[in-house]
């Protein structure tokens, strides 16, 4: 058959990248953006899902083919940790290239976010500020003094993390945070960002029914209320409070709340390693969300202490993370969700994700026998993006599926 008459069309091409920033939830204080700055994010979207897809798999061939050969042949034994893995990868240039466009991809999704921001900074503020001033659903510190923990870092390379106030009554810091999540984790936590705690709230009425009915909520790290907001819609009879460090994540989460009709939650300021604000026994749920790996070595035992003061008896303490570094996970594997904690600002998480957290709970007082162990995925909205349970890449830290370690107080 001669060349011309052979079918030369590409076979058709199912989409498969994550979805266009144009779906994502704007509520009344979304920041605007344009159509240069939605391209920005879209690329940034696309750029990581290529990573995770496309490249990553290349980073484990290279590890196999190249990197642990030589380890063992030079050392005449196997790795013993992730931290050996993590330094004899550094030197591999397939490694390289993939760390290098990873954290590129961080830097410039915040200086998109930032610009975003920073270029309507006057009416956000302004708008924030008409919906939050006197709202005694806002309780900020004046004089609160940021926990090092939060105030020494650029957490994920955030310019000024979640607690710099540029002006008074500044929100650009978590406009930023909100307008650029999407383009992170490519749409994986669901128009709102909030897929983590709309698959909590339907794990805990599926798993504890219709028996448990919580009257007080408290979540812990809450931030600007991604997650929290599900869990206050799915128990609209619940007091909420939401604590965080950051003063500018919580005006913006209280005015984000109001605009998407959800009245039932407190943006209260406070460094959750002290709740002594709060009586003993006074709540029958604490939630923590994406926030352990945000708290230093030291601190971790004085929140879980916390928490089992805190919680009525019955009651339940979750806390929602990636999971832990169990001796059943290749080294590999640690290794890459280490990366995080190495290159781009989180210095808590390697340490966080190793210790036994089981036995941490057990030493803040919570029985052995009454642990909660589970797992979820991001519950999305299917026109944005399947249920991230049913996507098999895997971006190392990143994928939108979680461990849930807790506990129940016995009287
Ligand atoms: C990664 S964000 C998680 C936000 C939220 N849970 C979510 O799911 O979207 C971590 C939050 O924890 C807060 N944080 C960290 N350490 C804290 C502390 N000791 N006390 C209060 N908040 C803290 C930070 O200010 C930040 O807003």
């Amino acid at each position: 058959m001669a060349d011309t008459q052979r079918d030369l069309s590409p076979d058709p091409i199912e989409y498969d990248g994550p979805p266009d920033y144009r779906v994502v939830g704007r509520h009344g204080v979304y920041p605007e953006t344009n159509h240069d700055e939605i391209a920005r994010f879209n690329f940034l979207a696309q750029m990581n899902r290529h990573l995770s897809t496309k490249v990553m798999p290349g980073v484990g061939e290279a590890f196999e083919a190249r990197v642990e050969p030589s380890f063992t042949k030079k050392n005449k034994r196997d790795f013993e940790n992730r931290h050996e893995v993590r330094k004899a990868m550094l030197n591999d240039p397939m490694f390289q290239w993939w760390s290098a466009l990873r954290r590129a991809t961080m830097e410039t999704r915040q200086q998109a976010g930032r610009w975003v921001t920073l270029r309507q900074a006057d009416e956000l503020n302004a708008k924030v500020g008409a919906l939050t001033n006197g709202d005694d659903r806002l309780v900020l510190n004046p004089k609160f003094k940021q926990p090092r923990s939060t105030e020494a870092i650029d957490h994920h390379c955030m310019p000024g993390s979640y607690h710099t106030e540029l002006v008074p009554g500044d929100v650009t810091g978590p406009a930023n945070y909100d307008a650029g999540i999407f383009a992170t984790t490519g749409g994986m936590l669901g128009r709102y960002n909030d897929g983590g705690g709309v698959a909590v709230a339907e794990w805990v009425k599926k798993t504890f029914g219709d028996d448990f009915k919580p009257k007080r909520i408290l979540d812990i790290g809450a931030g600007l209320g991604h997650n929290v907001l599900p869990i206050a819609a799915a128990f609209p009879d619940a007091e909420v409070i939401a604590v965080d460090a950051g003063a500018p994540m919580l005006r913006y989460g209280l005015a984000r709340a109001k605009t998407m009709g959800i009245e039932n939650v407190t943006f209260i300021q406070d460094d959750v390693s002290d709740l002594s604000r709060f009586e003993d026994e006074s709540f029958d749920w604490i939630q923590s969300t994406m926030f352990l790996h945000e708290t230093s070595y030291k601190t971790m035992p004085m929140i879980f202490a916390e928490t089992q003061r805190l919680l009525k008896p019955g009651g339940i303490v979750l806390h929602v993370e990636q999971p832990q570094y169990a001796d059943t996970m290749p080294l590999f594997e640690q290794a890459m969700r280490d990366w995080d904690a190495f290159y781009n600002n989180e210095p808590f998480w390697t340490k966080m994700h190793e210790v036994d957290l089981d036995d941490w709970m057990k030493q803040a007082g919570f029985g052995d026998n009454h642990l909660i162990h589970g797992g979820v995925a991001a519950v999305v909205d299917k026109d944005v993006f399947p249920d991230a349970a049913d996507d098999d890449s895997e971006d190392f830290g990143r994928k939108a599926a979680w461990h849930v370690i807790g506990a129940k107080k016995v009287a």
